[in-house]
């Protein structure tokens, strides 16, 4: 497969050069984005595709119709990879956008348009885990050793997608220039029902409560486990060895109780607080 073994340096970031080159960046960020754009931004395994899911189902109404035929990646495409130009929607309407990106690259564009940006965040303990299995199916990935290996990486900010907490505190850092609505997967998994509301509120798009009824049970994990435009199932096995898991993994909060021993915890902590004590930001997770 093309570029497999490529990693692309960009802002200061490790990038999988599988989707992502140095003119598909370039392109990215001289983006011209429209009032109406919706971006999705997260740092990976946060619940991007989750977060895609329901702002397809409240720009539909509940209607299922494109979320059960067109992959996630072509209703909202990660706009710094290299597909981008060929999926982007080219609709009157709210185009829903997706980045990895860090916000420093993206702010002056997104000021300058005033395009709205939701930022899902999720607690790092349970993002490591998760993208510590995402990398052993994803073949893009560089094979991630052994948990602790990937842990220290992941603290020190030297995998793919760089540090969570220069990401997170880039974007949210933000919110008082930028139309930012923040959300944590936390608190999508508590009371989904109630974030749809806040979220469709907040695009102007307000709900009745047979469409939030419906958004709630299609974006419910089991109900998304099966969808195959959004469990990454269409793609080959080359890219993504389902024999080494699934992408629609647990779906849970608090799985790193099941894979930190209390040393790795305890580092865990520490790097935590260090790297979040010039930050007043508010976090709807548990640490411990
Ligand atoms: P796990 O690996 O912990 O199960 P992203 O889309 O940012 O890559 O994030 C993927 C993570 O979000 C995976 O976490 C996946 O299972 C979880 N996820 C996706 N849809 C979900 C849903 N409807 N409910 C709960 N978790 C979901």
């Amino acid at each position: 497969m093309d570029r497999m073994q490529v990693t692309e340096a960009f802002a200061g970031v490790a990038l999988p050069g599988h989707m992502h080159t140095a003119e598909s960046l370039r392109f990215a960020s001289g983006f011209q984005f429209r009032d109406t754009d919706v971006l999705i931004a997260t740092y990976p395994k946060s619940g991007t595709t989750w977060m895609q899911e329901i702002l397809t189902l409240i720009l539909s109404k509940g209607d299922p119709e494109s979320a059960t035929t067109i992959p996630n990646w072509a209703r909202a495409p990660w706009l710094e990879q290299t597909y981008f130009r060929d999926v982007l929607p080219e609709t009157g309407g709210p185009r829903l956008i997706t980045t990895h990106l860090p916000c420093q690259v993206l702010a002056p564009a997104l000021r300058q348009a005033k395009a709205k940006v939701i930022y899902v965040a999720r607690n790092p303990k349970d993002v490591v885990v998760s993208f510590y299995h995402f990398h052993k199916m994803a073949k893009f990935l560089p094979d991630p050793g052994s948990f602790e290996d990937f842990l220290l990486h992941f603290l020190d900010g030297t995998v793919q997608y760089g540090s969570w907490f220069q990401h997170i505190k880039g974007w949210l850092g933000q919110q008082l220039d930028l139309d930012l609505f923040y959300i944590t997967y936390e608190e999508l998994h508590k009371d989904l029902s109630r974030s749809v509301e806040r979220i469709a509120d907040w695009l102007g798009f307000p709900l009745q409560p047979e469409e939030i009824r419906a958004i709630e049970q299609h974006c419910s994990f089991s109900s998304m486990r099966e969808n195959a435009m959004v469990n990454y199932t269409l793609i080959p096995c080359e890219i993504m060895d389902h024999s080494q898991g699934r992408f629609m993994r647990k779906g849970m909060v608090g799985d790193w109780k099941d894979h930190f021993s209390p040393l790795q915890n305890m580092l865990f902590q520490k790097i935590y607080k260090e790297e979040m004590q010039d930050s007043s930001l508010r976090f709807h997770w548990a640490m411990d």
